[in-house]
């Protein structure tokens, strides 16, 4: 069949990675793809936030499977133009992805099928939420309601970070995405991601992660899109699987089904455990980046005949074939990533990697220009292995960090320690 899948990152470049393993796929398209992807794949210059344009694309290029990558298209209904076109589609309806892109939405679902999460209030005006935050004290988290590529998200540890939070989101910092805040019950714990398939009435679980989100070793300094990742995730056990998707997983399925909005995708859970339970702590309609790549790792062709039973609604006869084994991607990052880093260097010795079943290095913000990968993202490349101990996995994934020649990159030293 002819696929295609839609985004530029690390993600789709391991998507596009497991899905061109399995003899189905006779023709792999990504838009817009990325250098890494090209070397695998083809890649099409379309506007993925346009849906008549992908419907379009699919009928030129005789597509018979979409599947959506990033929240940005699935929050502007590409999948909903893409179904209702008739085509195959792996991603949820605008209506469903809510649970991404609204944060007061997921709270209302959590509450009206009593989920476990920490307690909240929202707001849509600044005075009362400043009153909120005063009479509730610090630690306190500040979250902008809407879509804010992952910053619209403030952990205060003090009164006046919490304070200042607010008055940002309603001066406008976030656009419309902070016309509403959300103001949680600060949660300590152990966070963790655990990614469920479902086509609305079944669920799959298809395996945990944990990132590291900060951008200095020891999991200190400021927060990133996720330095590295690796799965399986030990601290969620099967008992705290099966807690999450008995207490919080299936009545959210449940009850999207019940409003006429069933969800149709991968459910990212973010959980936070503490005292042997996990609440939750937000949903995301799709796969995670960087935890997508060791996933996919682990996974590898079989992910394909997955996407597929998830959109072809039959998860119920489905099962997961899994090899007792570890993956982990070590982020690559152009120099004073988080903060402002420049582009256009130059990346070397990247041809002369081995690229095998248990060994690659996903894309995820690269271009090639005069027949040399140049850097053009902050996080640049997810070198990734797998092995039979998460041990094996780190010191493979970071031997072939060793081999990569770009001085104006650097790296965390110490993903998977929290595991090891
Ligand atoms: P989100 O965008 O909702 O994933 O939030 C980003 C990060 O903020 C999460 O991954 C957590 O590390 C942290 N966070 C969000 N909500 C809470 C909470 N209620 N308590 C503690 N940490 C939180
Ligand atoms: N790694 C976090 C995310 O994909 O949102």
């Amino acid at each position: 069949m002819n696929i295609l899948i839609l985004g530029s990152g690390g993600r789709e470049h391991a998507l596009a990675w497991a899905v061109k393993q399995n003899p189905k796929t006779d023709r792999l398209i990504v838009a817009p793809g990325n250098a890494g992807i090209a070397q695998m794949a083809e890649c099409a210059d379309i506007d993925i936030l346009d849906g008549a344009a992908v419907v379009a694309f699919c009928a030129e290029n005789a597509v018979d499977f979409v599947i959506i990558g990033p929240e940005a298209p699935l929050a502007a209904g590409v999948a909903d133009a893409t179904r209702a076109a008739g085509l195959l589609t792996f991603g949820p309806s605008a209506a469903a992805a809510r649970l991404e892109a609204s944060k007061a939405f997921t709270k209302e679902i959590c509450d009206a099928c009593h989920a476990p999460t920490a307690a909240y209030a929202r707001f849509d005006t600044a005075a009362p939420a400043r009153d909120y935050v005063q009479a509730k004290g610090a630690p306190i988290v500040v979250k902008a309601d809407g879509l804010a590529a992952g910053k619209g998200v403030i952990v205060a540890m003090t009164m006046d970070e919490a304070l200042a939070a607010i008055d940002d989101m309603f001066g406008g910092e976030f656009g419309s995405a902070g016309a509403e805040v959300v103001i949680e019950e600060f949660m300590q714990g152990e966070e963790a991601s655990f990614f469920i398939l479902t086509d609305g009435m079944n669920a799959l679980p298809i395996g945990t992660a944990q990132d590291h989100k900060r951008v200095g070793e020891g999991d200190t300094g400021p927060n990133t899109g996720g330095m590295g990742a690796y799965s399986p995730a030990p601290v969620l056990t099967p008992a705290l699987q099966k807690q999450a998707m008995d207490q919080i997983v299936l009545p959210t399925i449940r009850e999207m089904a019940r409003r006429g909005t069933p969800y149709q995708g991968v459910l990212y859970a973010g959980l936070m455990i503490e005292h042997g339970q996990c609440r939750l702590v937000e949903y995301n309609a799709r796969f995670g980046d960087p935890e997508t790549q060791v996933l996919m790792m682990r996974l590898g062709a079989q992910a394909l005949d997955l996407l597929l039973a998830c959109a072809e609604e039959r998860l119920d006869q489905t099962r997961v074939t899994w090899a007792e084994d570890h993956a982990l991607t070590v982020v690559m990052a152009a120099r004073g990533y988080p903060g402002a880093y420049t582009k256009g260097s130059t990346i070397r010795g990247l041809e002369a990697l081995p690229e095998t079943a248990s060994q690659m290095v996903f894309h995820a913000g690269t271009t090639a220009r005069d027949g040399q990968i140049t850097a053009t993202g902050g996080r640049v490349l997810n070198v990734t292995a797998r092995g039979a101990t998460l041990a094996e996995a780190q010191a493979r994934a970071y031997a072939t960090v060793n081999a990569i020649d770009w001085p104006e990159g650097f790296c965390r030293r110490d993903i998977g320690w929290r595991a090891l």
